[in-house]
């Protein structure tokens, strides 16, 4: 359909826009600039702050050109007298009431106001009142504060809460000259995006407490990196000033966040810079880690190698570069000669997650383009929360949600049908939203516990999809029943057309599945007998040939003495597996363990030898993200001591090992990652493909859970099913070492049916106990009907009180516990 023209002039100049669009656009089209406050170009346009007069032929009173569309055959300009002096007393009108803080203001030097004024504005200030003068700043929760008086009250902050996040954290309070931007209640800021406040706001008002009076920024240099902190890859600047990371800024990447970060892109990146980063290689001698050289190190973990051979295992690679993983899969299967290797470093034994590939068949653009979007045990904002600023364009154009999950998503206002079943039943719900069933047991005569008619409305909304998009997340695939949920969403995305996308994985993870960090898959995510030959032919070595184990079966032989030696790369096994047995298991089993990481984390403490690596910020090369889109990444700081990146270290281990593997830079490794994986292009996708084999292809029967009701004792000792998840912010091995981001995250909690709450006699904010078959864990009780009564949820992440202590017994069938209020007993310990 052709878009009908509007010829114009603009400044004596002719121009042709579509029709539709605003003056504004229409002179910045013919490179002309009109000075802006409110308008912001993700957002309608408000018409607030009347900066961007311009005069109209024919039309009596100077008009905003932000609001005004281009008529056929108007006459504008944006330098009559008359615009020059609106121009100016907008300017005059805005300086009256903000202070002369251009000197301290972090926004000094990059801010709207002072280039305004000083290009359009009067010149010279009238003003020789006092200023209004208000106590500064004040805190509006962890990361952000306001200065009131500097605000010129344009509402971009306030409509990007409304537009954009829709998570309203910001509001307008009072009227006239009283009026000031505030959060409702004045209670802490409630926002998973308030950061992107900061970056669109046109003054100093809102400021970030971690950046404030850090650097003016001519001082700074703009270092284009990605996030790596969930999946979604947002595109960012790291600010830099001498060898710090000052602050974090987004970058414009059109097809996977646009302009915006989340709180944790924003804030999460100080782990970076923290004074207790690894400097120096440690190795175990009388029992304790002490410092030695890289050659001391190199030689002892070579010696190990060499005698391990295929007992030895490699576990991690997702925290890194495409170059890392790559290298760390050709060092491991031609150099050590073991196909033990897995990136998936949280894989429980048996779960729908080891035998789907993790990643988005959909492009993230998809998102907003779909019509109806399954979330399928999926906490988007949770685990992928750029990914809901998608998911809100495809709502504002009429979309409709469908949440299909045991814990109610805090999007709830958004989502048309928000169906909260009990764990571990979820499949029942999705067959039953195609009308299928699975032969298992129903609560309550609905599947699930949900409400028929419920289900039957979000059955009608997705039959009548044109363009649907299903998410299956964390919550489904790693439930007890997730093979069961897996089949009925592929059932369900056959029926309608739909691709299904399995929103697993972290970090760099994608990228550590397309290089090859897979058990039974190279490069490319081609089975490895596949691609063997092509493999021989680049790598000039023979390829190991026996199966590979994945994450879990190379814990199981550990724990057997099957497996010798474990190389860990960039993971925190104890705190990140989802049973904590099974990696003290594994340990007493080994003989040799080598770790890794950035940090002395607590698996690299178990450790005999612990090699310091950089993290993806002090390093080039590229990543790639949850739908498979390659990223650059630039080194904007140098690592801490002799910390080296993961494919140096393995080259060097590499050539004590007789059989070097020699790159000079992160460039030619890519370039001979290409030459396998024909796809691999800089921002392009390399989607997930066929099956990335778990080396298990046991897949476990239904088990009939939600809950356990054959074993009396335990429902009656533990009448609670566990459901574990993820929090955007939390204390884990980065979240710990981010300040913003441990104070956002709080304390470790546990989240209660009112009805579960009452029966322990917990209230709200009171401290529990929470107990399984294997131990007890104290923690700060939040009693919602989020989730169903006789289900209580608990983060992980927290990893001073890691849930996969309680996990211990849980194995395939879920873990089943009991709460009680805290009772102190004489001597302050907790008695479960
Ligand atoms: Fe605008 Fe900033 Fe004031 Fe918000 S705080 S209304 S973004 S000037
Ligand atoms: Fe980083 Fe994920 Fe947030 Fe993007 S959505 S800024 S990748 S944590
Ligand atoms: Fe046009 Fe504010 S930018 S009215």
């Amino acid at each position: 359909m052709s878009v009908q023209a509007i010829t114009l002039t603009i400044d004596g100049r002719t121009v042709a826009v579509p029709k539709g669009t605003t003056i504004y656009h229409a002179a910045k089209l013919a490179g002309i600039e009109i000075p802006i406050f409110c308008y912001h170009d993700r957002m309608p346009p408000l018409g607030a702050c009347r900066m961007c007069l311009v005069k109209v032929e024919k039309m009596g009173r100077l008009q905003t050109s932000c609001t005004l569309e281009a008529g056929e055959g108007m006459v504008v300009s944006t330098v009559a007298p008359e615009v020059k002096l609106g121009q100016e007393a907008i300017l005059e009108y805005l300086l009256v009431n903000h202070p002369l803080d251009c000197p301290i203001c972090d926004k000094g030097g990059e801010c709207p106001l002072q280039d305004q004024t000083f290009r359009w504005g009067p010149g010279r200030s009238r003003y020789v009142e006092v200023k209004r003068d208000f106590a500064k700043p004040i805190s509006l929760g962890p990361v952000l504060v306001l200065d009131r008086e500097r605000c010129i009250l344009c509402w971009r902050c306030v409509r990007f809460g409304e537009i954009i996040a829709g998570d309203d954290a910001l509001k307008g309070f009072e009227r006239g000259f009283a009026t000031e931007v505030n959060t409702p209640f004045t209670l802490p800021v409630q926002s998973k995006f308030i950061g992107n406040t900061i970056a669109i706001c046109p003054v100093g008002a809102l400021t970030a407490k971690s950046y404030r009076f850090i650097s003016r920024p001519w001082d700074n240099t703009a270092v284009p990196s990605v996030c790596t902190l969930c999946g979604v890859g947002c595109a960012m600047y790291l600010d830099v000033r001498g060898n710090t990371i000052t602050r974090v800024r987004a970058r414009e990447a059109p097809a996977v966040n646009d302009i915006w970060l989340c709180d944790l892109g924003f804030f999460g990146q100080s782990y970076v810079g923290r004074e207790d980063r690894l400097r120096r290689p440690l190795v175990r001698r009388n029992g304790a880690l002490v410092e030695t050289t890289w050659d001391d190190a190199l030689d002892v973990v070579a010696r190990q190698l060499r005698a391990a051979g295929n007992r030895a295992g490699c576990i991690g690679g997702g925290r890194g570069t495409n170059e890392d993983a790559y290298t760390l899969g050709r060092f491991f299967r031609t150099v050590v000669g073991t196909n033990h290797i897995d990136h998936r470093v949280d894989l429980a034994p048996q779960t729908a997650s080891a035998l789907v590939p993790w990643g988005m068949t959909s492009s993230i653009a998809d998102l907003a383009a779909a019509d109806v979007i399954v979330l399928a045990g999926c906490d988007v904002t949770e685990e992928y929360p750029v990914l809901w600023l998608r998911m809100k364009q495809a709502i504002d154009r009429g979309a409709i949600i469908i949440a299909i999950t045991p814990k109610r998503l805090e999007i709830e206002r958004w989502i048309a049908h928000q169906l909260v079943h009990r764990y571990g039943v979820g499949s029942e719900v999705f067959a039953a939203l195609i009308g299928g069933r699975t032969g298992r047991r129903r609560l309550g005569g609905t599947p699930g516990g949900v409400a028929e008619e419920a289900l039957e409305a979000a059955s009608a909304a997705l039959m009548a999809a044109a363009r649907p998009v299903v998410l299956i997340g964390r919550l489904a695939l790693d439930a007890p029943d997730g093979v069961a949920a897996v089949d009925a969403l592929v059932e369900i995305c056959r029926r309608i057309g739909a691709p299904l996308n399995v929103m697993r994985g972290k970090g760099n993870e994608f990228g550590a599945a397309a290089a090859g960090v897979l058990p039974t898959c190279g490069p490319g995510g081609r089975p490895l007998d596949e691609i063997r030959a092509d493999l021989e032919a680049a790598w000039g070595e023979p390829v190991a040939r026996e199966r590979g184990m994945n994450v879990p079966e190379m814990l199981e032989a550990a724990a057997r003495g099957s497996l010798s030696l474990l190389y860990v790369v960039g993971a925190d096994l104890a705190t990140s597996l989802p049973e904590r047995r099974r990696w003290t298991d594994a340990r007493t089993g080994l003989s040799f363990l080598v770790v890794q990481d950035a940090f002395l984390t607590e698996t690299a403490q178990a450790a005999d030898v612990v090699l310091p690596a950089l993290v993806v910020a002090e390093k080039s090369g590229t990543v790639s993200n949850i739908e498979g889109r390659v990223q650059r990444v630039e080194a904007a700081v140098e690592g801490p001591g002799d910390a080296r990146a993961d494919w140096e270290i393995v080259g060097l281990l590499s050539e004590r090992l007789g059989r070097p593997i020699a790159y000079s830079a992160w460039e030619e490794i890519f370039e001979e990652m290409r030459r396998l994986i024909p796809d691999l292009e800089i921002g392009e996708r390399v989607p997930p493909t066929g099956v990335r084999g778990s080396g298990s292809e046991v897949r476990p029967a239904p088990t009939d859970t939600g809950h356990r009701t054959s074993d009396t004792e335990t429902v009656q000792d533990y009448p609670l099913t566990l459901i574990v998840g993820d929090v955007l912010f939390d204390r884990g091995a980065m979240g710990a070492r981010s300040p913003a981001i441990a104070d956002l995250a709080g304390e470790p909690w546990a989240l209660l049916h009112p009805d579960d709450a009452a029966r322990a006699g917990v209230a709200a904010g009171d401290v529990v106990v929470v107990t399984s078959k294997a131990a007890s864990l104290a923690l700060r009780a939040r009693v919602s009907d989020a989730v169903m009564r006789g289900d209580v949820f608990i983060p992980r992440g927290f990893d001073g009180t890691p849930v996969n202590l309680l996990t211990d017994a849980g194995g395939d069938t879920g873990t089943v516990v009991r709460v009680n209020a805290f009772a102190p007993v004489t001597g302050g310990t907790v008695e479960p």
